[in-house]
């Protein structure tokens, strides 16, 4: 078991007190982020007291701590999952061999490319979300927002950190740059495109943390499987954080289509926007949106940058052990998706240049998971939501530049001009959604266009004080 030094400067459980330069280099870092997170973390009631919990040990209990803390104070960290002992490679051409404490020096780029990948979306999504405090549809989720917001910047710690201890010059210079790049920066943006949009309104935020942090969830799980044990470990630790950030997506998106339900039982009427809430079409509509930016992060249906990091066993399939197969795939094929003029198809690849397309798969199953969930409530009013086809609103692989409809049909540039605004979230739709968005700050009241969550956080009840404004 790592003990947590809970009240160093930098709060970790990987002896930093033993590496002084490692030590000095992180706290010459520190400040830096501190400057970052001032100018462009949260907006609203920065200052105020914030039920947040902390991680204070890694093990299966007791890792967080729950308190109000305001959130400058909030004690960023370093902290890894324990090590597993005698850990083995589980996929690649080093299958079997004893996983590496240090890096390859034949892997070092692409290693580093990858962290700096996994980094650059952490701090990203806060600055996305920096204006959502101040129209929170109430106290327990501002403190989720704000809960979702330090853990996004522990994350980009997580990867500071890695950095710093195994990339030398060359990792603080990344280290610098993550802080550098800004979402939405016309000049330097954010590396995914998918970080660069907009987090305007909670409905967004809600859909954002259903799928995009289920993106990350994915790279997180996949990277989990690395060779490179400190990532390893380090990304197991952020997936125990992320859990929460995709329940908080799960659950706000359920209450939406909760109140949505309730209004349109109530008036008699899927026209619920006059009575403050938030019509099924809509709904539908963000979800597209979402949904479809997400499926972009996984990258073109093949890759050889995925095939090179499987075999190097820089980074593993979701759940790679559980696999029933040889783990090399050097011999086996499956079906991608391919678009000609023709229509949309498939054609057949070699599974290890599919990774991505496998675990944009995965993504896509886990995704329904909600869907579902959300549509047993939207049963009582015989109404559903759909997840869109996957060629739907793509930018990245055989998609890109192809109009597809929601149901897959291969559209012309004019059919796709006319139904856009059916498709998409519209200009009128936004303006809806913001119209809705004020901030309520007396505890236990909610907005009118969702409804209150079943149960508040760490068996506090829903009215409890989560933020003291
Ligand atoms: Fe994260
Ligand atoms: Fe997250």
């Amino acid at each position: 078991m790592s003990t947590v030094d809970i009240d160093a400067k930098i709060p970790n459980n990987v002896d930093l007190a033993a590496d002084r330069r490692l030590q000095r280099a992180l706290e010459s870092w520190q400040p830096k982020f501190l400057d970052w997170w001032r100018e462009l973390g949260p907006v609203a009631y920065r200052d105020r007291p914030v039920y947040l919990r902390t991680a204070i040990a890694v093990g299966k209990e007791g890792w967080a701590n729950f308190d109000h803390v305001t959130m400058p104070d909030y004690r960023w960290g370093i902290f890894l999952a324990d090590p597993e002992p005698d850990r083995r490679i589980a996929f690649g051409d080093h299958q079997g061999e004893a996983v590496w404490q240090e890096i390859p020096g034949e892997h070092r780029g692409e290693l580093r490319r990858l962290v700096v990948v996994q980094g650059d979306t952490e701090p990203a999504s806060v600055e996305q979300q920096r204006h959502l405090g101040g129209t929170a549809p109430s106290l327990y989720d501002l403190r989720n927002l704000y809960q979702v917001n330090v853990e996004e910047a522990r994350h980009l710690w997580a990867m500071v950190y890695l950095l710093h201890r195994y990339f030398g010059r060359d990792g603080r210079d990344e280290a610098d740059e993550l802080l550098e790049r800004h979402s939405g920066d016309a000049d330097n943006p954010r590396i995914l495109g998918a970080f660069n949009e907009p987090t305007p309104d909670w409905l967004s935020f809600f859909m954002f943390t259903y799928f995009t942090d289920r993106d990350g969830k994915f790279q997180l799980a996949s990277l989990r499987e690395s060779a490179f044990d400190p990532l390893s470990r380090t990304c197991d630790f952020m997936l125990k954080e992320e859990a929460h950030h995709m329940f908080v997506g799960a659950t706000g998106v359920g209450r939406v289509v909760q109140r949505t339900v309730e209004l349109m039982k109530e008036h008699d009427t899927d026209d619920i926007r006059p009575f403050g809430g938030i019509d099924v079409d809509t709904l539908q509509r963000y979800l597209n949106f979402h949904y479809s930016v997400s499926l972009d992060l996984f990258g073109a249906e093949t890759s050889t940058n995925a095939a090179n990091y499987f075999a190097a066993g820089l980074k593993g399939r979701y759940k790679e052990e559980q696999r029933d197969d040889d783990h090399r795939l050097r011999d086996t094929t499956r079906l991608v998706p391919v678009v000609t003029d023709e229509g949309i198809g498939e054609r057949e690849a070699p599974q290890v240049l599919a990774l991505n397309e496998t675990l944009r798969d995965d993504f896509a199953a886990d995704s329904q998971k909600g869907v579902d969930r959300w549509n047993r409530t939207l049963e009582e009013v015989g109404r559903r939501l759909t997840l869109p086809h996957l060629g739907f609103n793509r930018a990245v692989g055989t998609f890109a530049g192809r109009r597809v409809s929601p149901d897959g049909r291969l559209v012309s540039e004019d059919e796709w001009a006319a139904s856009v605004d059916s498709w998409l979230p519209s200009p009128a739709d936004r303006d809806h959604v913001t119209s809705l968005m004020v901030g309520v700050v007396e505890p236990g009241k909610m907005a009118g266009w969702v409804a209150p969550p079943a149960t508040g956080i760490h068996a506090k009840p829903v009215n409890f004080e989560y933020v003291k404004i």
